[in-house]
């Protein structure tokens, strides 16, 4: 952390993470609390890098992602600023600040990365202003940016919950087990990078005020988020991903029933999900999940990882397959890493 002449810098890094319960639908839309609760692991071969530094000598918030300056009217700088102004707001801060970050793999595709995108500028922008705050609290401020980061702030398995609060004082995640504790894989097989037309915030909007299924899967999800949370504390592998799958089909679901349809998959999405089936009749456990974008995450023991991201890597339409383990707490300790291309592959196609 740097504290010179006006300036107060820090780096953070974060991990993106995958719903195996998936959250999909806001209580409340002004503070970003999510209607239903969720849980997810943490993907360690997925993550941010960013430095915020509050300078008394900016006139103005400037975010850079991927090397780029993004206006300052473009959605993505307001949502960074918004976030910003709560934690200047809470260290009685004035000074705009210079944001600074990188994913390590494909932005706005359907890997979260406004998870981890929002976990790390949390954990860096509150480290520069001198806030020394819990991991709760730091949880409930990186939902404001988007509800799926604040699961980021936790390593292995994590629960974020819904809350009743109106003021969301109670919507924070927390770690339900270590990565260490049950070291499973995932394998992200990646189907097409490109930023996909409906992002989630927009999508779920859509979803709540148009889908029929809306109430059935508000009233269901608190039952699929309890027995998967007894699953995870069970070290279950059988009941944790069969319910991966249904919490996943559920969401699309929906998806396809919103108006106009939110359709986030392709062939290769398509393909990908029969081949999981077919490695789980030869067999091998695997499950299948996917969020708001075409790739496919494949959740399996380490011992299965490499044959799994083989046969992935092997289906038509699949550009290459990533094999991650469980990922870490976001952190103000920032190791050199490895880019999203060299992160461990399990061969292309
Ligand atoms: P994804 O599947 O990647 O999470 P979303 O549409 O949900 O897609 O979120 C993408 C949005 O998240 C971006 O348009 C941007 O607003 C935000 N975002 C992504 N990466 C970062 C980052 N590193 N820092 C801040 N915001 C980010
Ligand atoms: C399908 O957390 O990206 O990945 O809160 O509007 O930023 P905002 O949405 P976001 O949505 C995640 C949706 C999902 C499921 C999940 O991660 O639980």
């Amino acid at each position: 952390m740097e504290n010179t002449g006006g300036v107060r810098s820090a780096t953070a890094r974060a991990h993106s993470n995958i719903a195996l319960a998936k959250y999909w639908g806001k209580r409340d839309a002004a503070l970003n609390i999510p209607a239903v609760s969720s849980i997810s692991v943490t993907l360690d071969g997925l993550s941010t890098d960013t430095t915020v530094r509050f300078d008394e000598s900016l006139g103005t918030d400037e975010f850079r992602l991927d090397g780029r300056l993004v206006p300052a009217d473009h959605a993505q700088s307001r949502r960074v600023v918004a976030v910003l102004e709560l934690i200047r707001e809470r260290a009685g801060l004035a000074s705009r600040a210079s944001v600074t970050s990188a994913n390590n793999f494909p932005t706005g595709a359907g890997l979260a990365s406004s998870a981890s995108g929002f976990a790390a500028l949390v954990v860096a922008a509150s480290a520069a202003a001198g806030l020394d705050l819990s991991a709760r609290e730091l949880s409930i401020l990186a939902r404001r940016g988007s509800a799926s980061a604040a699961r980021s702030l936790f390593g292995g398995f994590v629960e974020l919950h819904a809350g009743i609060a109106d003021d969301g004082s109670d919507s924070f995640a927390e770690q339900l087990l270590d990565g260490e504790a049950w070291p499973l894989e995932v394998v992200v097989a990646i189907t097409d990078s490109a930023v996909k037309a409906v992002s989630s915030t927009a999508g779920m909007q859509s979803t709540s005020a148009t889908s029929p299924f809306y109430p059935a899967w508000i009233e269901s999800s608190e039952d699929t988020v309890r027995e998967m949370r007894e699953a995870v504390l069970a070290r279950d592998f059988r009941a944790v991903g069969e319910l991966t799958e249904h919490s996943c089909l559920a969401l699309h679901s929906l998806m396809l029933t919103t108006r106009p349809a939110l359709i986030y998959w392709n062939a290769a999405t398509v393909a990908t999900i029969h081949a999981v089936r077919a490695l789980r009749a030869d067999g091998v456990p695997v499950y299948f999940t996917i969020d708001a974008g075409p790739q496919v995450k494949a959740l399996c023991r380490p011992e299965d990882s490499q044959a799994v991201g083989d046969a992935l890597a092997a289906v038509r339409g699949v550009r290459h397959a990533i094999r991650t383990g469980l990922g870490r707490a976001a952190s103000l300790d920032v190791p050199p890493t490895d880019s999203f291309h060299s992160a461990p592959t399990a061969g292309t196609s």
